[in-house]
């Protein structure tokens, strides 16, 4: 075992499967006593099943580290504030979350149902509130701690997952809020935004060049709940096997004034040639986008 994280208590959600599950072994690797939190549910969110979380904290104990079980779902205030309690019941304290667990409902935007939008966005959105919401208060008395939620370079946009890309771009804002608004009590919030060979990942409809594994990206987020990232915070990393980048923080590009006040007729003439458009460049691949969408093609299956 290392000692990256020798006495912190970690909390992680999702952690019974794919990359929480490596979050929560990596960090208890390093020293970390952790909180195991996961509802045990299938990729749609359905049929839970709470073995799945305490069978990750065996592993833990095989391995001599300590952890607990919590099986709760972290889509309700209850849930959220169970996972943080279960920290500072166990072991006094909480110093990490890290907001992992996370749903798939794909359905292209005229056909989404209100459920689908609404599951998705509950569990990935709500979800990282609920957490960051009760460690925050915690972490505010610590006067330290760490937040890190989970998004996907989705966020800039989904042919056929628009749920899941606007919770995972409101995610990233949720975690610049908390940056700046925990700053001054020591606390840091930053996002991950992971590629990595796991069920969900198998299941997109997008072939994804740069992928590697969970353990990738644990080691990215067990570096990020240490004293070494101190000072780190309102950060968005993605991590994909041997690639690691920092995303820019949205800025204004261009901006053009006007002396006396904008008509739609002056803005029709100065727009298209002073600030004009930033293009997006997802766009160039929506129709291989689009063909996977429909043909069920799993490229990384
Ligand atoms: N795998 C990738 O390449 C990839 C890419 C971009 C983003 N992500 C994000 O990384 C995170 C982990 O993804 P993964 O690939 O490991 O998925 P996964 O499906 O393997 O694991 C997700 C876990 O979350 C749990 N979960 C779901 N709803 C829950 C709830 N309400 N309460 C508690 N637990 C719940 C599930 O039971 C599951 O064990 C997700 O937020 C996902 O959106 C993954």
């Amino acid at each position: 075992m290392g000692n990256f994280l020798a006495g912190k208590v970690v909390a992680v959600t999702g952690a019974g499967r794919g990359i929480g599950r490596a979050v929560a072994l990596g960090a208890a690797a390093e020293g970390a006593r952790v909180v195991v939190n996961d509802y045990g549910v299938s990729m749609d969110g359905a049929s839970p099943a709470s073995e799945v979380a305490s069978s990750v904290v065996k592993e833990i104990e095989a391995a001599g580290g300590e952890a607990v079980a919590v099986a709760d779902d972290i889509s309700t205030m209850a849930g959220g504030q169970r996972v943080v309690d279960a920290a500072v019941s166990s072991y006094g304290r909480v110093d990490g979350v890290v907001c992992v667990a996370g749903i798939l409902r794909e359905r292209m935007l005229f056909n989404m149902s209100e459920e689908e939008w609404d599951a998705v966005v509950a569990t990935h959105l709500k979800g990282t509130f609920t957490v960051f919401r009760a460690a925050s208060a915690v972490m505010r008395k610590q006067r330290a701690g760490t937040l890190i939620g989970f998004t996907s370079g989705n966020h800039q946009g989904s042919v056929s997952q628009a749920n899941y890309s606007a919770a995972k771009g409101g995610i990233i804002s949720l975690v610049r809020s908390a940056a700046l608004g925990l700053n001054k009590y020591g606390v840091t919030a930053n996002a991950v935004a992971p590629v990595a060979r796991t069920r969900m990942s198998a299941n997109v409809p997008v072939s994804l060049a740069e992928i590697g594994e969970p353990e990738d990206v644990a080691a990215l987020v067990v570096y990020l709940l240490s004293e070494r990232a101190q000072g780190i915070t309102g950060q968005v990393y993605t991590i994909a096997g041997p690639k690691i980048a920092v995303w820019a923080q949205p800025r204004e590009l261009r901006a053009v004034y006007a002396s006396g006040g904008w008509t739609p007729e002056t803005i029709a003439e100065f727009l298209p040639g002073s600030v004009g458009v930033d293009p997006m460049p997802m766009l160039s691949q929506v129709g291989e986008m689009e063909r996977a969408a429909r043909d069920g093609d799993r490229p990384n299956a």
